[in-house]
């Protein structure tokens, strides 16, 4: 998809609209591809070589801008670009080795300024891809702090860092899409769809849960108008269909589901909590019917993200991850990805760490220190 870009920040997330001055350039879009197309026209090399020699500077020293190009004080056609990126990008028009190669890489940066594109499942805009730096590519994620800004606290033992949510909205939604979340807890979910302008739904079994739920998520600002709505019911037997309709929802764009890791954390008494499941079997069956519940709503080729660790009991690593992940195979879902996040002490551990180091040496285990994000495609065979 390809369209004029014509927005303030047009090419980075608006998530990330804040500017920091050392990494970012402010340019006047305008001036600055008027420039860059006089460039293009010169015939000789070293004349490119010399005008983009003077932009390079003025880049690297705003002061130096008889050209206009940049516009600090952010009125007009304003853009933000992230420095070193096109200070590299003008470096390959100056190291060009050819006149056709310099006019070549001129006429793609003018692109890449100008043109967005974008793929069907997310805004991250393909012609200035490198900017996204801090989206996660690799299977391997080790998060060391959690973001606490905003409405987003710690509050809820069992919650998950925001960044879970944060990287997978940004790669797999667009602005104004529905994502669901079946197991909502204190609302981490819907407090990153405030964030990023996307519309968030969240089931949550325990009323007193809601409660929380709904104040963390009011104690974020709505930038984007955005619609967050609450259901307080059990996400098993839920017939979501039939609910979204309610809400005039038709159908939603991506799922997260954050299930009970079985019974590590107890979070309710009730029957319904999947963490109160009497066996792994029937842990299982409950979380199958959320699954097909969640899965029904979902719209055909779009993803989901499965995130759950394992469980150790009684001398034995039970491997609650891959069960669930086979319980999304059953139902024909194609995995994208098995990502491995690392986790550091759970609330509960943080105060026994030599103690767990003694009982692993003893005991012939390991600590975990990871849990597991699966990554599904909802594919029609
Ligand atoms: C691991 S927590 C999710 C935490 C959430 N991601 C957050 O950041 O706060 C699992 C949540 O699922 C809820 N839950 C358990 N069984 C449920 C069911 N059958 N239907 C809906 N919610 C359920 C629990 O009450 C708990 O709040």
């Amino acid at each position: 998809m390809k369209s004029d870009n014509n927005t303030l920040f047009g090419f980075i997330d608006d998530y990330d609209n804040k500017i920091d001055w050392k990494k970012d350039s402010i340019i006047n879009k305008c001036k600055f591809i008027e420039v860059l197309s006089i460039i293009e026209e010169l015939d000789e090399k070293n004349s490119i070589k010399q005008e983009i020699q003077k932009i390079l500077e003025i880049i690297k020293e705003p002061r130096k801008d008889n050209f206009g190009i940049l516009n600090i004080s952010l009125n007009g056609d304003t853009l933000k670009v992230r420095k070193e990126l096109l200070i590299e990008d003008l470096t390959q028009i100056f190291e060009a080795q050819t006149l056709e190669r310099a006019k070549y890489y001129i006429s793609r940066l003018k692109k890449s300024l100008t043109e967005v594109k974008t793929s069907k499942i997310n805004d991250i805009n393909l012609n200035r891809w490198k900017e996204y730096d801090d989206i996660i590519t690799d299977s391997l994620w080790i998060l060391d702090k959690r973001d606490s800004s905003g409405a987003h606290n710690a509050g809820y033992w069992g919650n998950f860092i925001p960044q879970i949510p944060n990287q997978f909205l940004r790669r797999y939604t667009k602005q104004g899409e529905w994502v669901l979340d079946p197991f909502l807890g204190s609302g981490t979910t819907l407090i990153e769809c405030k964030r990023l302008g996307r519309n968030g739904v969240g089931v949550e079994l325990q009323s007193e849960v809601v409660e929380i739920a709904n104040k963390n998520i009011s104690a974020e600002e709505n930038i984007y108008n955005v619609r967050t709505e609450i259901i307080n019911a059990d996400s098993t037997e839920l017939n979501l269909k039939l609910e979204l309709e309610k809400l005039n929802i038709k159908s939603v764009q991506f799922l997260i589901l954050h299930p009970p890791y079985w019974d590590i954390i107890k979070f309710s008494e009730n029957k319904r909590d999947l963490s109160n499941a009497r066996s792994v079997q029937e842990f299982l069956n409950l979380f199958g019917k959320v699954v097909d519940n969640a899965c029904e709503v979902l719209d055909n080729g779009r993803y989901f993200a499965v995130v759950i660790g394992d469980k150790y009991s009684q001398g034995e690593w039970i491997p609650l991850a891959f069960f669930t992940m086979n319980e999304i195979l059953k139902r024909g879902y194609v995995l994208k990805s098995t990502i491995i996040k690392n986790f550091e002490e759970t609330k509960g551990k943080m105060n026994q760490k030599e103690l767990w180091r003694y009982r692993a040496l003893v005991g012939g285990f390991y600590i975990f220190k990871h849990e597991y994000i699966f990554l599904f495609k909802k594919v029609k065979k």
